[in-house]
């Protein structure tokens, strides 16, 4: 397939520049300042409305399959994040069976490929088997599947010998060991963020120093191990400045953060609302701010969502009882895009959170836009103004504290494999 593209603006490492591009047989051929003749062109994109980014890989995405398909399976997750503009996604290890051995990994990388989505899927693996936090499951066979980095996300592995033992013995294979940071034994039966609204609406509260000492003691255990460690979902002042600090030193350490820590505060639980409800859970516009400042310092790596569909069932009832958790990958763009309409990021590190970082930090070959390489890319229009209604979600769950408002910026095509995937409005 011969595809054309004028007039866009495209997003390079070097910057923006407005350009035509000529993609041939999956491979960008030509990068040019004059407008390419459209003779011969099996697809034409022409609007300078549109910007040309690499393709976006959400690194933290929960789809369910195998075992809770009623709240997501692997097909509608992708169909998602196809609709979200993204090219490939990694998936964690907490559906049932737990992703712990390379049968559960080679399942969902078959059942993937065989759906046609163009999105490719990278699982993480658990790094305890069953995700107890007991024994450190077979890292090799995990990653000959195809696992792209380990992490027992949902469940902090609380024994640290056992995660140092883990961090260790990932060096070998030069994959991530991805920690959800919390120290339980603070946060336990916590709903929502210790602080004023959980005194109003009297529930338990999670302290900020749950998620702090946990990420104070894995980044602890990746200076000593040197392992490749990577902290998910970042929602606290502090832990942005002790991040911030034990790169400073040197640790290998990277990190990333959620829309919704950088959008919302608590108050968005008043009124009960269980959609608002998340682990970790939404702070204080303090936290908003520094983890703004950590985004544009760089001391946050990449944006991920952390996807976690759950059924209206599950959510519509008492708070106490409702599963942690919100969909994200269709608002990933428009809410992205707010840091750069902020003054946060440009849109050339915007580019690099959510693709050039999250690749790397998996071991994966980022897409890059240049003469001879891989077309693999993301096209968006970011002024474009649309609602997200139910009707719109292309996962099988709707449990966002977003749904009914307004979004500015969607993506429109991507382009992968030699082919243009149109994105429906
Ligand atoms: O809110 C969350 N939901 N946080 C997690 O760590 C797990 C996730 C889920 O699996 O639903």
């Amino acid at each position: 397939m011969k595809i054309k593209i004028n007039n866009l603006t495209i997003v390079t490492s070097s910057g923006l520049f407005r350009k035509n591009l000529f993609i041939d047989k999956g491979i960008i051929k030509k990068i040019s300042d004059k407008p390419i003749s459209s003779r011969g062109v099996d697809f034409l994109i022409d609007n300078e409305n549109l910007m040309v980014f690499p393709g976006f890989l959400d690194m933290h995405v929960h789809l369910r399959e195998p075992g809770f398909e009623y709240k997501e399976d692997i097909e509608s997750g992708q169909r998602a994040a196809l609709s979200g503009g993204f090219t490939a996604i990694a998936c964690m290890a907490n559906t049932n069976p737990v992703n712990d051995n390379s049968a559960v990994t080679h399942y969902i990388k078959c059942k993937s490929n065989e759906t046609g989505i163009p999105v490719d899927v990278h699982p993480i693996a658990a790094i305890t088997v069953g995700l107890k936090g007991e024994k450190i499951v077979e890292m090799g066979d995990l990653k000959k599947a195809g696992a792209v980095g380990f992490s027992d996300d949902g469940y902090p592995v609380e024994n640290s010998d056992i995660l140092r033992k883990a961090m260790e013995y990932s060096k070998c294979f030069n994959i991530p060991i991805i920690c959800h940071s919390e120290e339980k034994k603070l946060s336990k039966e916590g709903q929502i963020n210790e602080g004023e609204v959980s005194l109003k609406l009297g529930l338990k509260g999670i302290p900020k120093e749950a998620e702090i000492i946990g990420i104070y003691r894995d980044i602890m255990l990746a200076k000593l191990t040197k392992a490749k460690v990577h902290i998910a979902h970042v929602s606290t002042k502090d832990s942005v400045e002790l991040i911030r600090r034990a790169k400073k030193e040197g640790i290998n350490i990277s990190c990333e953060t959620c829309p919704q820590y950088f959008l919302l505060t608590e108050e968005e639980v008043l009124g009960y609302n269980t959609f608002a409800k998340v682990n970790p859970p939404l702070r204080t516009k303090e936290d908003v701010m520094a983890i703004r400042e950590g985004l544009k310092d760089g001391t946050i790596d990449v944006i991920a969502s952390d996807h976690a569909p759950h059924h209206i069932d599950e959510k519509d009832g008492e708070f106490e009882l409702a599963p942690f958790g919100m969909i994200g990958l269709q608002t990933m763009i428009p809410l992205s895009l707010e840091l750069v309409r902020l003054g946060v990021l440009d849109f050339q590190v915007l580019a690099e959170k959510l693709s050039r970082k999250p690749h790397q930090i998996l071991g994966l070959k980022p897409p890059v836009i240049k003469e001879g390489e891989e077309a693999c890319l993301t096209i968006i229009d970011p002024h474009y103004e649309w609602v997200l209604e139910k009707d719109r979600i292309r996962s099988k769950s709707y449990n966002t504290p977003f749904l009914g408002k307004k979004m500015k910026g969607k993506a429109v095509y991507t382009i992968k494999g030699g082919k243009v995937f149109e994105i429906e409005d």
